[in-house]
C-alpha cells in the first residue's frame, strides 16, 4: 500500500550538497533526505582531490576567480564566480565544524605552504597552492563527517533505496502560477510508490556522465535530476560541455578507477609507451593545463599512435611521500598489480563532470517555484565551458548555503499542497522483456562515447540524435506499459539526458572549451558568454 510523507522540505540526493543543505535547514525545518541506493554511494563519496579555496594569505580571491574563469573557455559567469569564491573559505570552516579533518601540512611536508597548518595542493588551471583535502580521498571524508551529523539530527529523516520517479506540480499548467509540490518516489526495498509533499523540494542528485560508456562516476550519475526538471518545465543549459577527467586508471579487468589529477599538482608526468612526456607539444602549462587540454591531448595521442592508453608517473618522486599524501591510489593501484611509487601507470581519459544542468540563480532556485537545484545537476555560471578542478566540492557547499536561507526565508508561508492525487498504475503490468533496457542501456553508452565524446563532428553528432530519437521512443513506449523497475527510471532520464547533450551539442557551431568540433576547430568570438539555453517545448503533466 503507498504511503504519503509529509515534510517541509524533501531534499533528493545524499551527497555532499544534499546532506550540507539538510543539516543547515534542519535546525528550523523537517527535511528528508532520499538516496536511490545507499547513502554514501554517490559522486561526493568518490571524490580524491579536494576543495579549491584562497587559505594561504599569499594567494588572492582574485586569482582564484581568473583561474576559473580563463578555465571557463569565455562562458563563465562572472557574478557566480565571485560569489562562489568569496564564499570558499566560510564553506570551509563550517565544514571543519562539522567535523571534516583535513590533511595537515605536517603530515606531508614542511615547506611548501601554511595556513591553519592544513597541506594545499595543486591542481590543473589554478595558479596557486589553493586545494585543501583528506589525503586522497576528500569525498569519503566529507561524507562520512556529514552523515554522522544528519543521522543525530531529530530533524532529518534519510531514506535510503529510495528514487524519485518524477516531480508533483499543484497541476497549473502556467508557469507563473506553477510550483513544486512534491515528488512520487520509488522505495525499491518495498517495491511501491509513495507520494512525498513539501513546502520546498530541492533536486542534489548529481551528474550524467554515466551517460557515457567509460566515467569515473559511481553507477547513479544517471542524470535523474535534470531529466526530472526538464520534463517538469525547467530549463537546461550548457548540456555539450560534459568534461573528461584525463587520467583513469586503464586496466581490461576492473571499473575506471579515477587517479587524481593532485599527483601532477604534486609532480607526476605524463608519458607516452616509449617514456616520451608529451604535453610540451599541446600547452605551455604541461600537465597542470587544463582539464580539457590535456583529455584532448591523450586522446591525440592515443588516436594518433593506435595505443590503447597513456602512462602517468611520479615513480621520481619520494616513496614516503608518495605513500602519505596518495594511500587510497596506492594501495589500489597495488592490489592491481601497479606499484605507484616504482612504475608508470596507465591511464585513458573518462567522462567525468557534467558542467551543464538546471538553471538555477545564486539562490539555488530553478524556473519553477519551490523547486531548487544545487551541485552537479544544477548550472549556476560557474563552471563555464570547462570546470576548474576542485570547484565542484566548493559549488556544493557554498549553494546549500545559499538555498538553505533562500528556503527559510519563506517557508512559514508555504503550505502542503492537499490535492495530490496517488501514483496509478492502473494501467500497467509487469515487464515480459527486461533485454529492452539492458540492451538500450549499452546501446546508448557506446553510440554516446563513440559519437559524442572528446572530439566531434557534425555527422557523428547528427547520427547520434537518430539513434536517441529511437531509443526514447522504445522507452516511452515500455515506461507507459510496464511497472517500473530502477533499471527503467535510469535509463528513462539516461536517454532524455543523452538529447539534451546532443542537442546542445549540435547548437554550438563552435570548439570552446570541453567542446571540441572537428568541423568546427575555432573558437567563435560571437559566442563568448553565450550559454547554450534548451526550453522546454509544453509544461507537461504530473503523469
Ligand atoms: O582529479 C581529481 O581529484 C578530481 C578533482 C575534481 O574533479 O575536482
Amino acid at each position: 500500500m503507498s504511503k504519503i510523507h509529509d515534510f517541509d522540505v524533501l531534499i533528493i540526493g545524499s551527497g555532499a550538497a544534499g546532506l550540507s543543505l539538510g543539516l543547515k535547514l534542519a535546525d528550523q525545518a523537517k527535511v528528508a533526505i532520499l538516496s536511490k541506493n545507499k547513502l554514501s554511494e554517490g559522486s561526493t563519496s568518490w571524490a580524491q582531490g579536494g576543495i579549491a579555496a584562497v587559505l594561504d594569505n599569499r594567494d588572492t580571491t582574485d586569482s582564484h576567480i581568473k583561474d576559473t574563469m580563463i578555465a571557463g573557455a569565455g562562458l563563465c559567469h562572472l557574478d557566480t564566480v565571485t560569489f562562489v569564491v568569496e564564499n570558499a573559505r566560510k564553506s570551509i570552516d563550517w565544514l571543519v565544524n562539522q567535523g571534516v579533518s583535513f590533511t595537515k601540512e605536517s603530515k606531508v611536508k614542511k615547506d611548501v605552504f601554511v595556513d591553519g597548518d592544513y597541506h594545499l595542493t595543486k591542481e590543473g588551471g589554478h595558479s596557486f597552492r589553493r586545494v585543501i583535502h583528506a589525503t586522497d580521498a576528500t569525498g569519503q571524508e566529507v561524507q562520512q563527517s556529514l552523515e554522522t551529523r544528519a543521522k543525530k539530527h531529530p530533524n532529518i529523516t534519510l531514506f535510503e533505496n529510495h528514487m524519485t520517479v518524477d516531480l508533483i506540480s499543484n497541476q497549473k499548467s502556467d508557469p507563473k502560477k506553477r510550483r513544486c509540490v512534491g515528488a512520487y518516489v520509488f522505495d525499491t526495498k518495498h517495491n511501491r510508490i509513495d507520494v512525498f509533499r513539501a513546502k520546498a523540494t530541492v533536486l542534489a542528485t548529481g551528474g550524467a556522465s554515466r551517460v557515457y560508456l567509460y566515467t569515473s562516476n559511481p553507477d547513479g550519475s544517471t542524470g535523474d535530476g535534470i531529466a526530472m526538471a526538464w520534463r517538469f518545465g525547467c530549463r537546461v543549459a550548457n548540456m555539450e560541455f560534459n568534461q573528461f577527467h584525463p587520467t583513469c586508471l586503464y586496466h581490461p579487468e576492473t571499473r575506471t578507477f579515477l587517479l587524481t589529477e593532485a599527483l601532477r599538482g604534486e609532480g607526476a608526468y605524463l608519458r607516452l609507451p616509449d617514456g616520451e612526456r608529451f604535453m610540451g607539444r599541446f600547452d605551455d602549462r604541461l600537465e597542470l593545463a587544463p582539464r580539457d587540454i590535456v583529455a584532448r591531448a591523450i586522446d591525440h595521442e592515443m588516436k594518433r599512435l593506435g595505443i590503447d592508453c597513456v602512462y602517468l608517473d611520479i615513480s621520481h618522486k619520494n616513496k614516503k611521500f608518495i605513500i602519505e599524501h596518495f594511500p587510497t591510489i596506492y594501495n589500489r593501484c597495488l592490489s592491481l598489480g601497479y606499484d605507484l611509487t616504482k612504475q608508470p601507470i596507465p591511464v585513458v581519459p573518462a567522462a567525468h563532470y557534467t558542467c551543464g544542468g538546471v538553471m538555477a540563480n545564486n539562490s539555488g532556485q530553478t524556473d519553477i517555484s519551490n523547486l531548487y537545484a544545487i551541485g552537479e545537476v544544477a548550472h549556476t555560471g560557474l563552471h563555464g565551458a570547462n570546470r576548474m578542478a576542485s570547484n565542484s566540492l566548493l559549488e556544493c557547499l557554498v549553494y546549500a548555503d545559499a538555498a538553505a536561507k533562500n528556503i527559510l526565508s519563506h517557508l512559514k508561508k508555504e503550505k502542503l499542497f492537499d490535492k495530490i492525487k496517488p501514483w496509478d498504475e492502473s494501467r500497467v503490468m509487469d515487464s515480459d522483456e527486461d533485454v529492452v533496457v539492458a540492451h538500450n542501456w549499452s546501446e546508448l553508452r557506446h553510440f554516446m562515447w563513440d559519437y559524442v565524446g572528446i572530439v566531434r563532428t557534425t555527422r557523428r553528432l547528427e547520427r547520434a540524435a537518430r539513434r536517441v530519437h529511437m531509443l526514447a521512443s522504445e522507452i516511452r513506449e515500455y515506461y507507459s506499459n510496464f511497472r517500473v523497475t530502477p533499471d527503467l527510471l535510469e535509463l528513462r532520464n539516461l536517454v532524455e539526458v543523452a538529447d539534451l547533450i546532443i542537442r546542445s551539442a549540435l547548437s554550438r557551431t563552435e570548439s570552446r572549451g570541453l567542446h571540441y568540433m572537428l568541423d568546427y576547430p575555432d573558437t567563435d568570438p560571437l559566442m563568448e558568454g553565450r550559454d547554450t539555453i534548451l526550453k522546454p517545448p509544453r509544461m507537461p503533466s504530473d503523469k
